[in-house]
């Protein structure tokens, strides 16, 4: 799952430059601790995370195994015209059957739109065109980020817009064990795109992973930026993003993806009755109306929009391709080890 570069603090979450994550060595203190309890929901303290016995690393290639088989599943399912809400529920079924959970809501981006797009229980969108498949599993909150893009028009006419994406990606996880500055990762992605005759989307990025943490830290780019910090040992999605047009999202519409930004506890029983589902469930990490349809059925609408109006939650809006031209995604999850060892956990 990526995230638009806002230039500046967009009042969720800061992000470009910040300091990056380490891998704890060894590490059996896996507990929550993302958030000071007094700033918690009631009731909310997590309790089955402290008794795994699999280390952090263990856990992201746990993830990262999960993720490769969700990949498949998701090749396999997806024909064309088939309703994005039932693919979204196979997949993030076949995850929990797997032994992991969903660390956001799979994407299901078609076309000019690059990322965030989730369907409602009731939506009646179907698969065509160029469809982004952006899949996040966590074991533990341990993530893998990684995603496919599937060519669905009968023409296979993105077929090259893929290749472009998927190339960018291996070129750049190739020059990993030397060790690249952000800004020389960046240089590769938008080399390979740009040779091919696309553009590279340059304000979506990689990212950092942390503890139920989907952007931690630092971000990747998609081009060259004169960013001279170089990876520490942590873990990192490096995404992706080709395109036809001039290589720019946008804020669309409002995608039926959240988050709790701020978990105080808000007037209405339902309200705080998914509050604290969710909290249970994932923390900080990103949710979907759809699934609080399937569980808490109609209110579900009424209770998201008080905690958004109320600054509890946060929605992410689709990410547009400024020139409205398709756009496809490649995305991997790799873990530098505190002895600089490069471990790609989605392939
Ligand atoms: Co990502």
């Amino acid at each position: 799952m990526t995230e638009k570069s806002y230039g500046g603090n967009n009042g969720v979450r800061e992000h470009t430059s910040g300091k990056p994550i380490k891998i704890k060595d060894n590490s059996n203190n896996i507990n929550a601790k993302k958030l000071k309890s007094s700033e918690k929901p009631i009731n909310t303290e997590k309790i089955n995370k402290s008794n795994s016995k699999l280390n952090e690393i263990e856990s992201y290639k746990k993830a990262g195994e999960i993720s490769i088989k969700i990949k498949e599943f998701a090749r396999q399912l997806i024909k064309p015209n088939m309703l994005l809400v039932d693919i979204a529920q196979k997949i993030e079924e076949e995850i929990i059957k797997q032994g992991a959970q969903p660390a956001f809501p799979v994407n299901l981006s078609i076309d000019d739109v690059a990322a965030h797009y989730h369907p409602t229980l009731e939506d009646e969108t179907k698969a065509t065109g160029l469809l982004k498949v952006d899949i996040g599993v966590h074991i533990n909150g341990f993530i893998a980020d990684s995603a496919i893009s599937i060519d669905l028009t009968p023409e296979k006419k993105h077929t090259d817009l893929i290749k472009a994406s998927e190339e960018a990606l291996e070129n750049a996880l190739s020059i990993l064990h030397k060790n690249p500055t952000m800004s020389e990762i960046g240089e590769t992605i938008q080399k390979t795109i740009s040779k091919k005759g696309f553009s590279p989307v340059i304000n979506l990025s990689g990212h950092g992973l942390g503890e139920y943490d989907i952007h931690a830290g630092v971000i990747i780019p998609n081009n060259a930026n004169n960013n001279p910090y170089k990876l520490e040992p942590g873990a990192y999605a490096i995404e992706p993003f080709a395109t036809y047009g001039e290589g720019k999202v946008m804020d669309g519409p409002p995608s039926n993806i959240y988050k709790i930004i701020n978990p105080r506890t808000p007037r209405s029983p339902a309200a705080r009755a998914i509050l604290e589902y969710i909290w249970e469930k994932n923390e900080t990490l990103p949710f979907s109306l759809r699934e609080l349809q399937e569980k808490f059925g109609n209110i579900s609408r009424l209770a998201i929009k008080e905690l958004e109006q109320n600054n509890i939650i946060h929605n992410y809006p689709q990410l547009i391709e400024i020139s409205h031209k398709p756009v496809s995604q490649a995305e991997h999850t790799f873990i530098k080890t505190p002895d600089n060892k490069i471990i790609i956990t989605t392939k």
